[in-house]
Protein backbone atom coordinates (compact mmCIF):
# COMPACT_ATOMS: atom_id res chain seq x y z
CA UNK A 1 0.00 0.00 0.00
CA UNK A 2 1.28 3.30 -0.81
CA UNK A 3 0.26 6.28 1.12
CA UNK A 4 -1.89 7.74 -1.54
CA UNK A 5 -3.91 5.14 -0.98
CA UNK A 6 -7.37 5.16 1.06
CA UNK A 7 -7.61 9.21 0.40
CA UNK A 8 -10.75 9.39 1.40
CA UNK A 9 -10.66 6.85 4.23
CA UNK A 10 -9.49 9.01 7.69
CA UNK A 11 -6.52 7.71 10.23
CA UNK A 12 -8.24 7.78 12.77
CA UNK A 13 -10.21 4.67 11.40
CA UNK A 14 -6.85 3.32 10.65
CA UNK A 15 -5.75 -0.12 12.41
CA UNK A 16 -3.59 1.88 14.48
CA UNK A 17 -5.41 4.22 15.83
CA UNK A 18 -7.80 1.90 16.76
CA UNK A 19 -5.69 -0.38 18.36
CA UNK A 20 -4.13 2.48 20.43
CA UNK A 21 -7.75 3.07 21.82
CA UNK A 22 -8.47 -0.87 22.01
CA UNK A 23 -10.94 -1.09 19.63
CA UNK A 24 -11.36 -3.98 17.18
CA UNK A 25 -8.64 -4.58 14.54
CA UNK A 26 -8.86 -6.13 11.25
CA UNK A 27 -4.92 -7.13 11.42
CA UNK A 28 -2.38 -5.91 14.40
CA UNK A 29 -0.73 -2.54 13.16
CA UNK A 30 2.97 -2.51 13.23
CA UNK A 31 5.54 0.69 12.63
CA UNK A 32 9.03 0.78 14.13
CA UNK A 33 10.59 2.89 16.31
CA UNK A 34 13.91 4.56 14.24
CA UNK A 35 12.40 3.35 11.06
CA UNK A 36 12.86 6.69 9.61
CA UNK A 37 16.70 6.47 9.22
CA UNK A 38 19.98 4.92 9.15
CA UNK A 39 18.90 0.84 7.93
CA UNK A 40 17.32 2.46 4.67
CA UNK A 41 20.01 2.88 2.22
CA UNK A 42 17.46 5.67 0.40
CA UNK A 43 17.74 7.64 3.63
CA UNK A 44 22.28 7.73 3.33
CA UNK A 45 21.67 8.72 0.27
CA UNK A 46 19.65 11.81 1.02
CA UNK A 47 21.60 12.62 4.11
CA UNK A 48 25.09 12.94 2.44
CA UNK A 49 26.78 16.13 3.46
CA UNK A 50 23.58 17.59 5.41
CA UNK A 51 24.20 17.47 9.27
CA UNK A 52 21.64 15.44 11.29
CA UNK A 53 20.43 19.08 13.22
CA UNK A 54 19.65 20.18 9.48
CA UNK A 55 18.26 17.94 8.38
CA UNK A 56 15.35 18.02 10.99
CA UNK A 57 15.06 21.88 10.07
CA UNK A 58 13.99 21.25 6.38
CA UNK A 59 10.28 20.31 5.09
CA UNK A 60 11.41 18.74 2.09
CA UNK A 61 14.47 16.24 3.61
CA UNK A 62 11.62 15.78 6.79
CA UNK A 63 8.70 14.63 4.77
CA UNK A 64 11.02 12.66 2.48
CA UNK A 65 12.99 10.87 5.11
CA UNK A 66 9.37 10.27 6.93
CA UNK A 67 7.79 8.86 4.15
CA UNK A 68 10.60 6.30 2.85
CA UNK A 69 9.62 3.69 5.46
CA UNK A 70 6.11 4.12 4.32
CA UNK A 71 6.72 3.34 1.08
CA UNK A 72 9.18 0.69 1.35
CA UNK A 73 7.79 -1.01 4.58
CA UNK A 74 3.73 -0.57 4.39
CA UNK A 75 4.11 -0.17 8.12
CA UNK A 76 0.63 1.22 9.32
CA UNK A 77 1.98 4.36 10.82
CA UNK A 78 4.94 7.18 9.79
CA UNK A 79 7.06 8.34 12.31
CA UNK A 80 7.85 12.24 12.07
CA UNK A 81 11.58 12.85 11.22
CA UNK A 82 13.49 14.85 13.36
CA UNK A 83 14.86 14.45 17.43
CA UNK A 84 14.23 14.94 20.61
CA UNK A 85 16.87 17.60 20.60
CA UNK A 86 15.61 19.38 17.96
CA UNK A 87 13.54 21.76 20.29
CA UNK A 88 16.50 22.75 22.24
CA UNK A 89 18.39 22.96 19.34
CA UNK A 90 15.14 25.96 18.07
CA UNK A 91 15.74 27.43 21.43
CA UNK A 92 19.62 27.81 20.92
CA UNK A 93 20.94 25.83 23.33
CA UNK A 94 24.16 24.83 21.83
CA UNK A 95 23.11 21.03 20.58
CA UNK A 96 24.81 18.79 17.87
CA UNK A 97 24.14 15.53 16.81
CA UNK A 98 27.34 13.85 16.64
CA UNK A 99 26.99 11.29 14.06
CA UNK A 100 28.01 7.54 15.70
CA UNK A 101 27.58 9.22 19.04
CA UNK A 102 24.52 11.14 19.79
CA UNK A 103 23.47 14.11 21.18
CA UNK A 104 26.41 16.07 22.25
CA UNK A 105 25.90 19.83 24.58
CA UNK A 106 28.23 22.12 24.41
CA UNK A 107 27.53 23.78 27.87
CA UNK A 108 26.08 20.68 29.72
CA UNK A 109 23.77 22.64 32.96
CA UNK A 110 25.45 22.50 36.03
CA UNK A 111 23.13 25.38 38.27
CA UNK A 112 20.36 27.74 38.43
CA UNK A 113 22.17 30.18 36.20
CA UNK A 114 21.35 27.47 33.33
CA UNK A 115 17.79 27.21 33.83
CA UNK A 116 17.53 30.88 32.03
CA UNK A 117 19.15 29.18 29.06
CA UNK A 118 15.37 27.30 28.69
CA UNK A 119 13.00 29.30 27.46
CA UNK A 120 9.47 28.22 26.41
CA UNK A 121 9.33 27.06 23.05
CA UNK A 122 7.45 29.22 20.35
CA UNK A 123 5.95 27.70 17.40
CA UNK A 124 7.69 29.59 15.38
CA UNK A 125 10.90 28.69 16.53
CA UNK A 126 10.31 25.40 14.79
CA UNK A 127 7.98 26.99 11.79
CA UNK A 128 9.39 23.93 9.76
CA UNK A 129 8.14 21.07 11.77
CA UNK A 130 4.80 23.01 10.96
CA UNK A 131 5.38 23.07 7.66
CA UNK A 132 6.77 19.47 7.67
CA UNK A 133 3.51 17.99 9.60
CA UNK A 134 1.28 19.57 7.41
CA UNK A 135 2.71 18.28 4.02
CA UNK A 136 2.91 14.64 5.29
CA UNK A 137 -1.00 15.00 6.77
CA UNK A 138 -1.52 15.45 3.35
CA UNK A 139 0.74 12.93 1.25
CA UNK A 140 -0.07 10.02 3.98
CA UNK A 141 -4.22 10.24 3.66
CA UNK A 142 -5.23 7.15 5.78
CA UNK A 143 -1.98 6.69 7.35
CA UNK A 144 -1.62 8.36 10.80
CA UNK A 145 1.74 10.15 11.47
CA UNK A 146 2.74 10.19 14.63
CA UNK A 147 4.78 13.17 15.99
CA UNK A 148 7.29 12.72 19.05
CA UNK A 149 9.31 14.56 22.25
CA UNK A 150 11.63 13.19 24.96
CA UNK A 151 10.76 13.39 28.18
CA UNK A 152 12.03 15.29 30.79
CA UNK A 153 14.78 12.46 32.37
CA UNK A 154 16.04 11.73 29.25
CA UNK A 155 16.84 15.44 27.60
CA UNK A 156 17.56 16.15 31.10
CA UNK A 157 20.28 13.22 31.13
CA UNK A 158 21.69 14.67 27.60
CA UNK A 159 21.62 18.59 29.15
CA UNK A 160 23.18 17.37 32.36
CA UNK A 161 25.93 15.13 31.02
CA UNK A 162 26.60 17.15 27.53
CA UNK A 163 26.04 13.80 25.91
CA UNK A 164 24.98 10.01 26.25
CA UNK A 165 25.69 8.01 29.17
CA UNK A 166 26.09 4.71 30.71
CA UNK A 167 25.78 5.35 34.56
CA UNK A 168 23.66 8.93 34.82
CA UNK A 169 26.30 9.52 37.14
CA UNK A 170 26.38 13.68 36.96
CA UNK A 171 22.26 13.51 36.44
CA UNK A 172 21.48 11.44 39.26
CA UNK A 173 24.10 13.32 41.62
CA UNK A 174 21.86 16.71 40.46
CA UNK A 175 18.80 14.97 40.80
CA UNK A 176 20.12 13.48 44.47
CA UNK A 177 22.31 16.38 45.61
CA UNK A 178 19.93 19.23 44.64
CA UNK A 179 16.64 18.26 43.72
CA UNK A 180 15.51 21.84 43.95
CA UNK A 181 17.73 22.61 40.73
CA UNK A 182 16.29 18.86 39.55
CA UNK A 183 12.85 19.87 39.54
CA UNK A 184 12.99 23.48 38.40
CA UNK A 185 15.33 21.92 35.35
CA UNK A 186 12.87 19.32 34.79
CA UNK A 187 9.73 22.10 34.86
CA UNK A 188 11.23 23.96 31.99
CA UNK A 189 11.66 20.92 29.93
CA UNK A 190 8.25 19.70 30.20
CA UNK A 191 7.04 22.71 29.34
CA UNK A 192 8.98 22.67 26.01
CA UNK A 193 8.37 19.41 25.48
CA UNK A 194 5.05 20.18 25.94
CA UNK A 195 5.05 22.94 23.28
CA UNK A 196 7.24 20.63 21.11
CA UNK A 197 4.00 17.98 20.91
CA UNK A 198 1.61 20.87 20.50
CA UNK A 199 2.50 22.22 17.40
CA UNK A 200 3.09 19.23 16.03
CA UNK A 201 -0.74 17.91 17.24
CA UNK A 202 -1.82 21.71 15.66
CA UNK A 203 -0.44 20.64 12.15
CA UNK A 204 -2.31 17.84 12.00
CA UNK A 205 -0.05 14.80 13.96
CA UNK A 206 -2.93 11.99 14.12
CA UNK A 207 -1.30 10.33 17.70
CA UNK A 208 1.98 10.90 19.98
CA UNK A 209 5.06 9.14 21.65
CA UNK A 210 6.98 10.77 24.95
CA UNK A 211 10.12 8.81 25.00
CA UNK A 212 11.57 8.45 28.07
CA UNK A 213 14.51 6.02 27.06
CA UNK A 214 16.74 5.87 29.78
CA UNK A 215 14.44 6.28 32.46
CA UNK A 216 14.79 2.30 33.37
CA UNK A 217 17.96 3.49 35.01
CA UNK A 218 16.01 5.07 38.01
CA UNK A 219 14.96 2.84 40.94
CA UNK A 220 11.15 2.71 40.81
CA UNK A 221 11.56 5.24 44.09
CA UNK A 222 13.00 7.41 42.42
CA UNK A 223 11.25 7.25 39.08
CA UNK A 224 8.17 8.27 41.16
CA UNK A 225 9.83 10.98 43.23
CA UNK A 226 12.24 12.69 40.89
CA UNK A 227 10.66 11.90 36.95
CA UNK A 228 6.72 10.74 37.19
CA UNK A 229 5.42 14.44 37.80
CA UNK A 230 7.21 15.78 35.34
CA UNK A 231 6.00 13.28 32.75
CA UNK A 232 2.97 13.77 34.21
CA UNK A 233 2.60 17.35 33.65
CA UNK A 234 3.63 16.50 30.29
CA UNK A 235 0.77 14.31 29.35
CA UNK A 236 -1.38 16.61 31.78
CA UNK A 237 -0.81 19.33 29.52
CA UNK A 238 -2.48 17.22 26.16
CA UNK A 239 -5.55 15.93 28.35
CA UNK A 240 -7.67 18.49 26.16
CA UNK A 241 -6.16 16.51 22.95
CA UNK A 242 -8.44 13.64 22.24
CA UNK A 243 -5.73 11.73 20.14
CA UNK A 244 -3.62 8.63 21.32
CA UNK A 245 -0.61 8.95 23.83
CA UNK A 246 1.71 6.70 23.68
CA UNK A 247 5.04 6.58 26.17
CA UNK A 248 7.76 4.48 26.04
CA UNK A 249 11.33 3.26 28.04
CA UNK A 250 13.74 0.74 27.86
CA UNK A 251 14.34 -1.71 30.61
CA UNK A 252 11.45 -0.42 32.26
CA UNK A 253 10.64 -3.95 33.11
CA UNK A 254 10.48 -2.49 37.21
CA UNK A 255 8.53 0.59 36.62
CA UNK A 256 5.41 -0.55 33.89
CA UNK A 257 3.19 0.53 36.46
CA UNK A 258 4.54 4.03 37.20
CA UNK A 259 5.00 4.40 33.23
CA UNK A 260 1.79 3.61 32.70
CA UNK A 261 0.02 6.19 35.61
CA UNK A 262 2.04 9.21 34.15
CA UNK A 263 -0.68 9.46 31.39
CA UNK A 264 -0.68 7.40 28.20
CA UNK A 265 -3.28 5.48 26.65
CA UNK A 266 -0.19 2.94 25.31
CA UNK A 267 2.51 1.83 26.81
CA UNK A 268 5.55 0.89 24.81
CA UNK A 269 7.59 -2.19 26.11
CA UNK A 270 10.76 -3.40 25.51
CA UNK A 271 11.55 -7.00 24.44
CA UNK A 272 12.67 -7.97 28.09
CA UNK A 273 8.78 -8.52 29.28
CA UNK A 274 6.37 -10.31 27.66
CA UNK A 275 3.08 -8.63 26.76
CA UNK A 276 0.89 -10.74 28.09
CA UNK A 277 2.99 -10.16 31.53
CA UNK A 278 2.72 -6.20 30.85
CA UNK A 279 -0.66 -6.27 29.73
CA UNK A 280 -1.77 -7.59 33.40
CA UNK A 281 0.26 -4.46 35.16
CA UNK A 282 -0.39 -1.27 32.93
CA UNK A 283 -3.94 -1.32 33.59
CA UNK A 284 -6.94 -0.16 30.86
CA UNK A 285 -3.91 0.70 28.28
CA UNK A 286 -3.07 -0.57 24.98
CA UNK A 287 0.85 -2.00 24.82
CA UNK A 288 3.40 -1.27 21.78
CA UNK A 289 5.92 -4.03 20.98
CA UNK A 290 8.44 -6.06 21.80
CA UNK A 291 10.65 -7.90 19.32
CA UNK A 292 13.97 -7.69 20.29
CA UNK A 293 15.76 -5.58 17.22
CA UNK A 294 18.36 -8.35 17.53
CA UNK A 295 15.95 -10.84 16.33
CA UNK A 296 16.12 -9.18 12.31
CA UNK A 297 19.33 -10.03 12.17
CA UNK A 298 18.31 -14.01 12.72
CA UNK A 299 17.42 -16.61 10.47
CA UNK A 300 13.80 -16.00 8.92
CA UNK A 301 12.09 -18.99 10.78
CA UNK A 302 13.29 -17.47 14.25
CA UNK A 303 11.92 -14.12 13.08
CA UNK A 304 8.67 -15.73 12.42
CA UNK A 305 8.54 -17.56 15.54
CA UNK A 306 9.19 -14.67 17.59
CA UNK A 307 6.41 -12.50 15.68
CA UNK A 308 4.07 -15.05 16.47
CA UNK A 309 4.95 -15.37 20.08
CA UNK A 310 4.61 -11.83 20.07
CA UNK A 311 1.21 -11.53 18.49
CA UNK A 312 0.05 -14.47 20.82
CA UNK A 313 0.99 -12.59 23.92
CA UNK A 314 0.16 -9.37 22.73
CA UNK A 315 -3.59 -10.64 22.88
CA UNK A 316 -3.60 -9.91 26.77
CA UNK A 317 -3.91 -6.58 26.04
CA UNK A 318 -6.87 -4.54 25.19
CA UNK A 319 -5.27 -3.49 22.38
CA UNK A 320 -1.37 -4.24 20.54
CA UNK A 321 0.80 -2.35 18.23
CA UNK A 322 3.56 -4.33 16.93
CA UNK A 323 7.03 -2.77 17.44
CA UNK A 324 10.04 -3.58 18.39
CA UNK A 325 11.77 -3.59 21.77
CA UNK A 326 13.82 -0.49 20.74
CA UNK A 327 14.92 1.41 17.85
CA UNK A 328 15.92 0.20 14.60
CA UNK A 329 19.34 -0.59 14.59
CA UNK A 330 22.05 1.15 11.62
CA UNK A 331 22.88 -2.18 10.26
CA UNK A 332 19.24 -3.43 9.88
CA UNK A 333 18.67 -5.58 6.69
CA UNK A 334 15.92 -3.09 5.54
CA UNK A 335 14.32 -6.68 3.84
CA UNK A 336 13.69 -7.59 7.38
CA UNK A 337 11.57 -5.38 8.13
CA UNK A 338 9.92 -5.73 5.18
CA UNK A 339 9.29 -9.11 5.98
CA UNK A 340 8.52 -8.32 9.80
CA UNK A 341 5.20 -5.99 8.36
CA UNK A 342 4.32 -9.05 6.30
CA UNK A 343 4.57 -11.67 8.98
CA UNK A 344 2.51 -9.28 11.58
CA UNK A 345 -0.25 -8.96 8.97
CA UNK A 346 -0.32 -12.32 7.64
CA UNK A 347 -0.46 -14.22 11.34
CA UNK A 348 -3.00 -11.24 12.70
CA UNK A 349 -5.85 -11.10 10.19
O1 LIG B 1 11.96 6.89 14.91
C1 LIG B 1 12.23 7.51 13.86
O2 LIG B 1 12.58 6.96 12.82
C2 LIG B 1 12.04 9.01 13.85
C3 LIG B 1 13.17 9.78 14.09
C4 LIG B 1 13.87 9.76 15.43
C5 LIG B 1 15.25 10.07 15.52
N1 LIG B 1 15.55 10.18 16.85
C6 LIG B 1 16.12 10.29 14.38
C7 LIG B 1 17.58 10.13 14.56
C8 LIG B 1 13.38 9.60 16.73
C9 LIG B 1 11.99 9.22 17.21
C10 LIG B 1 14.46 9.88 17.61
C11 LIG B 1 14.31 9.90 19.09
C12 LIG B 1 15.52 9.89 19.91
N2 LIG B 1 16.69 10.58 19.73
C13 LIG B 1 15.61 9.20 21.14
C14 LIG B 1 14.52 8.38 21.75
C15 LIG B 1 14.37 7.09 21.04
C16 LIG B 1 15.39 6.04 21.37
O3 LIG B 1 16.01 5.54 20.42
O4 LIG B 1 15.51 5.70 22.55
C17 LIG B 1 16.90 9.45 21.68
C18 LIG B 1 17.44 8.91 22.97
C19 LIG B 1 17.56 10.35 20.78
C20 LIG B 1 18.92 10.92 20.90
C21 LIG B 1 19.75 10.45 19.77
N3 LIG B 1 19.76 11.06 18.53
C22 LIG B 1 20.60 9.31 19.70
C23 LIG B 1 20.87 8.38 20.85
C24 LIG B 1 21.08 9.24 18.38
C25 LIG B 1 21.93 8.14 17.77
C26 LIG B 1 23.38 8.37 17.85
C27 LIG B 1 24.13 7.50 16.88
O5 LIG B 1 24.56 8.06 15.85
O6 LIG B 1 24.24 6.30 17.10
C28 LIG B 1 20.57 10.34 17.68
C29 LIG B 1 20.79 10.64 16.25
C30 LIG B 1 19.66 10.29 15.36
N4 LIG B 1 18.35 10.56 15.60
C31 LIG B 1 19.77 9.64 14.11
C32 LIG B 1 18.47 9.55 13.58
C33 LIG B 1 18.05 9.00 12.26
C34 LIG B 1 21.07 9.19 13.45
C35 LIG B 1 21.79 10.39 12.93
C36 LIG B 1 22.14 10.34 11.50
O7 LIG B 1 21.45 9.68 10.69
O8 LIG B 1 23.09 11.03 11.14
Amino acid sequence: MTPADGRNAAPADSAFIRACRGLPVEHTPVWFMRQAGRSLPEYRALRQGVAMLDACARPDMITEITLQPVRRHGVDAAIFFSDIMVPLHAIDLGVEIVPGTGPVVEKPVTGEADLDRLRDLAPEDVWYVTEAVRMLVAELGSTPLIGFAGAPFTVASYLIEGGPSRTYTKTKALMYGRPELWNALCERLAAITLSFLRVQIAAGASAIQLFDSWAGALSARDYERFVAPHSRAVFAGLSDVDIPKIHFGVGTSHLLESIAEVGADVVGVDWRTPLDAAAARVGDRSVQGNLDPTVLFAPGEVLEAEVRRILTEGKAARGHVFNLGHGVMPDTDPDALTRTVELVHEHSS
